[in-house]
């Protein structure tokens, strides 16, 4: 069996000062490890837009990456409001967010889909009032 390297990142609710701090540490990490760079890019583009939705819509949380020799897999969770229809918010242009949250740059609605994209193995579940877990895994080479 393949070591297994587990690292856990505070994401903070609203702290746009420091949102997208957990992606940044992930990206470091996994060039000191020597992954591809098309690899590296495809884990931060996704990252950052789960990091984003915790800091924006689920009140922060935890973000957790195990990293193995040729993959990764990104586990955030928050204990926000959660999603009422997973498949609504899944859609390309769906937002929930707040004009002033638009006029950030943020609420296009292309977060999710984005993220499913880049993803070889994507999970998103909620409860209403108890909160949401996003699993991404990625393969390096895929
Ligand atoms: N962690 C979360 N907690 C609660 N709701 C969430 C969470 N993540 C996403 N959502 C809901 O799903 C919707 C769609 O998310 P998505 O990331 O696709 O778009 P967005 O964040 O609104 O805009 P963008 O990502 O393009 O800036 C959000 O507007 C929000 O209603
Ligand atoms: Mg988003």
């Amino acid at each position: 069996m393949s070591d297994v390297l587990v690292l856990s990142y505070n994401v903070s609710a609203d702290d746009f000062a420091s949102a997208g701090a957990a992606s940044a540490a992930v990206k470091k990490t996994l060039k000191q490890l020597g992954f591809p760079a098309d690899f590296i890019r495809r884990v931060s583009i996704a990252m950052y837009e789960g990091e984003i939705n915790m800091v924006i819509h689920g009140g922060g949380g935890v973000a957790e990456a195990e990293y193995s020799e040729d993959s990764i897999v990104i586990t955030l969770s928050d204990k926000g409001p959660g999603i009422a229809d997973i498949n609504l918010a899944m859609q390309e242009g769906f937002s929930t967010a707040s004009d002033s949250i638009r006029e950030m740059g943020f609420g296009a609605g292309m977060g999710l889909p984005n993220i499913k994209k880049q993803s070889d193995d994507f999970s998103l579940t909620s409860e209403v009032g108890v909160g949401t877990t996003l699993v991404i895994k990625m393969f390096a080479g895929s």
